[in-house]
């Protein structure tokens, strides 16, 4: 099915890597002219390099998507490189692993900071632009943990419920703007993040064995970590003006990890 996002303009938070690097790639084979950020330079020309695109269809920057003024800039960049922007994917952050007496003043205000500026910058940065196009699309990167919290992700789990509440609330208040906003909810997603904590872990388990263990700790229904690639596409469909009367939803992409039939 052709998803009609050919010659759309589509702006990824964090595409250097995982599942904004995959968001991207799938987006340009769907024929979409891309713009990704990051805050490591190097990180976002090699993960650029790979994707084999010409200037005229990826435009990528260095931006702190906790930065309103560097948000701006990235995004004038963009809106006036590619004419406009029709689609816009949250997806820039990370966790953090944390239990409540581990946990300061200063990790709360972090944590929240860079969840609700990650939605809130682009946002407003891009509404004008989403505003103008006919097929405008917001889709929040988000976690399972915003619906089913974790102790051991304390500040993440409290976030990630906000950023879900704040989703629904933007959609109702954005629709007469012809903005659709739409979240996916992942499980535990084979990335860099999992990678580091593996690293840092020191189990003497290989990666694979690791990630085994893990997806059976953590009762993953589907036995195994998901793919950025599945997560990429999930994603891709929401922006697609193909799914014109999707608004205010969540799609869990999680391998059966959510208990929750809601
Ligand atoms: N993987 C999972 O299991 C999982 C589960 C639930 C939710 N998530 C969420 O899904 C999203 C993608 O995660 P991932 O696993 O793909 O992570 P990843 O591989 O670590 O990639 C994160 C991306 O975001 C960028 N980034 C981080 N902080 C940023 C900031 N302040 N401003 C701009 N860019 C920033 C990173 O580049 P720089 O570091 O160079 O800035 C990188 O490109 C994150 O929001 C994450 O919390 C992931």
């Amino acid at each position: 099915m052709d998803l009609g996002l050919a010659d759309r303009t589509v702006l990824v938070t964090g595409g250097s890597s995982g599942v904004g690097l995959a968001t991207v790639r799938t987006l340009l084979a769907e024929g979409a002219r891309v713009a990704t950020c990051g805050r490591d330079a190097d990180r976002l020309a090699e993960a650029a390099a790979t994707l084999g695109a010409g200037q005229d269809r990826l435009l990528t920057g260095v931006c702190d998507v906790r930065e309103a003024d560097a948000v701006q800039r990235f995004t004038d960049r963009v809106a006036t490189a590619f004419g406009g922007v029709d689609g816009l994917v949250n997806n820039a952050g990370q966790s953090r692993m944390k239990r409540l007496d581990e946990t300061g003043a200063e990790d709360w205000r972090d944590e929240l900071e860079l969840k609700f500026a990650g939605v809130l910058h682009p946002l407003q940065a891009c509404r004008p632009h989403l505003r103008a196009s006919d097929a405008a699309s917001v889709v929040n990167v988000n976690a399972v943990l915003a619906k089913q919290p974790e102790p051991r992700l304390i500040t993440t789990s409290a976030a990630r419920a906000g950023i879900l509440n704040l989703s629904k609330s933007l959609a109702t208040e954005l629709a007469p703007e012809g903005i659709r906003i739409n979240s996916v909810c992942l499980g535990l997603i084979d990335t860099g993040q999992w990678t580091r904590r593996h690293a840092a872990a020191d189990t003497g388990l290989t990666y694979e064995q690791w990630q085994s263990r893990l997806a059976a700790d953590r009762g993953v229904a589907l036995g195994r970590l998901g793919r950025a690639e599945e997560v990429a596409y999930a994603v891709v469909s929401l922006l697609s003006p193909r799914a014109s009367y999707i608004t205010g939803t969540s799609i869990d992409v999680c391998g059966g990890v959510s208990r929750g039939i809601l």
